[in-house]
């Protein structure tokens, strides 16, 4: 067998090992965590080699300075994917909070120029060397909270010239990142104001700047903002075919105050994931289901909106596989972190706690195409692992805000902890 070089045993283990074949989870499977009492887990130069229960771990072979960690009865996990973030930004959003809180509405905010508006004027003040600074700081916060692997989007530029120069600033940090990091161009977000009169070039300006941005190397998705008064799905389709042609991924924002009849669009354009999906249509979800396309639902952007939260039953009963993610942005999801993610998902959403684990980890890897990398604890896959400060998973879902995360190792290091 092969030497290991970091043991986990006496754990609650959750492998979200694969029932079979390797496919995003619905039905019965929606809540499967694949949970082994008195389990183990053991990995090699990063890379999980076994698991198993009691104490076959003894006979493993291991490396001279192996580590080894005794969990006590902990639950140990795969690390979250989070498939759904803005991480690069400048600014704050205090008084948009605020002044929506008492009753300005999200899209009415944008339209006169402020919302997304005012986050792309502060990014495009910004530094490169500021930004990778403020990126920094806001993945070890990710990582602390248990993030093994995260997506990151571009979308406070806008003009391509800008939105590039944010990706060129995310790549930097995916560099020396201590987890995986899956970096998607935002190419639509908002029009910029003086584009008001020629919508039609900055589209075109955006096609052209996929196939920079896939030339560069500097993203692997392709995103957009597909809502009412936003863009619509037809200003959408060209920029889905230049991502598709330049062999990139494409992920949508999709029907999330309204239905505009994007997720069946996302489902026809083969997207990676479509995201938000609360007011998507029974049409909407039945596309999905029929092409295993993870919904990313973002009960966060509904918490501190205040519009009404995504319905995952609706989804699951649908057999629609569910992830969930942060969103995190200064506008919509100042949320950090996927516990908190996980709570509200099964407060507000209607996931079992089981379910919100599965959507925050296995789902959500696929939503991100790496279904078959990241998500579990199987032999073959990056050793990205969680120890809880718990015995019970539901606790995740239960303890709003408390620091449950103990550990967490990345390629089978330790990252946080
Ligand atoms: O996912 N809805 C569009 N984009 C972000 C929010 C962006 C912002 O308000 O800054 C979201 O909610
Ligand atoms: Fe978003």
């Amino acid at each position: 067998m092969t030497e290991a070089d970091l043991i986990i045993r006496r754990a609650r283990l959750l492998t979200l090992a694969p029932l079979k074949e390797e496919r995003p989870r619905t039905g019965a499977s929606a809540g499967d965590v694949g949970a082994i009492d008195d389990g183990w887990v053991a990995s090699r130069d990063g890379v999980a080699v076994a698991t198993g229960r009691g104490d076959a771990w003894q006979h493993l072979e291991r490396v001279p300075d192996a580590v080894e960690v005794d969990a006590e009865g902990r639950v140990v996990m795969p690390g979250f994917v989070d498939a759904h973030t803005h991480l690069c930004y400048a600014g704050q959003r205090w008084n948009e909070f605020v002044t929506r809180r008492s009753g300005a509405d999200y899209l009415a905010v944008l339209e006169r120029g402020g919302g997304i508006h005012s986050t792309v004027r502060a990014t495009r003040e910004s530094t490169d060397a500021d930004l990778l600074g403020l990126l920094r700081r806001r993945l070890d916060r990710a990582v602390a909270l248990g993030t093994t692997t995260i997506e990151i989007k571009s979308g406070y530029g806008l003009e391509p010239e800008e939105e590039l120069r944010q990706l060129r600033v995310i790549a930097a940090l995916a560099k020396s990142a201590p987890i995986d990091v899956s970096i998607t161009y935002l190419a639509l977000h908002a029009l910029p104001a003086r584009h008001a009169d020629d919508r039609r070039a900055f589209l075109s300006d955006a096609v052209r700047a996929v196939r920079a941005v896939a030339d560069e190397g500097l993203a692997e998705s392709v995103d957009a903002f597909v809502e009412k008064g936003v863009f619509e799905t037809e200003e959408v389709r060209p920029l889905a075919k230049a991502a598709r042609e330049a062999g990139l991924a494409i992920t949508l924002h999709a029907d999330q105050l309204n239905d505009v009849g994007a997720t069946a669009f996302a489902a026809r354009m083969k997207a990676r994931s479509a995201d938000h999906v609360g007011s998507a249509s029974a049409d909407g979800l039945r596309a999905l289901a029929r092409a295993a396309i993870p919904a990313v639902l973002l009960p966060g952007s509904a918490f501190f909106v205040g519009y009404p939260p995504p319905d995952a039953r609706r989804f699951l009963a649908a057999d629609v596989p569910v992830a969930i993610a942060t969103d995190h942005n200064p506008g919509t999801s100042p949320l950090e972190g996927m516990p908190t993610a996980i709570a509200l998902a099964v407060t507000l959403c209607g996931l079992t706690p089981q379910q919100a684990i599965v959507a925050a980890t296995i789902n959500a890897a696929h939503a991100l195409h790496r279904g078959d990398r990241a998500g579990a604890l199987v032999k073959g896959r990056r050793a990205d692992l969680l120890v809880l400060d718990t015995d019970d998973e539901r606790e995740l879902a239960y303890r709003l805000g408390a620091p449950l995360v103990r550990d967490v190792f990345a390629g089978g290091r330790r990252v946080f902890g």
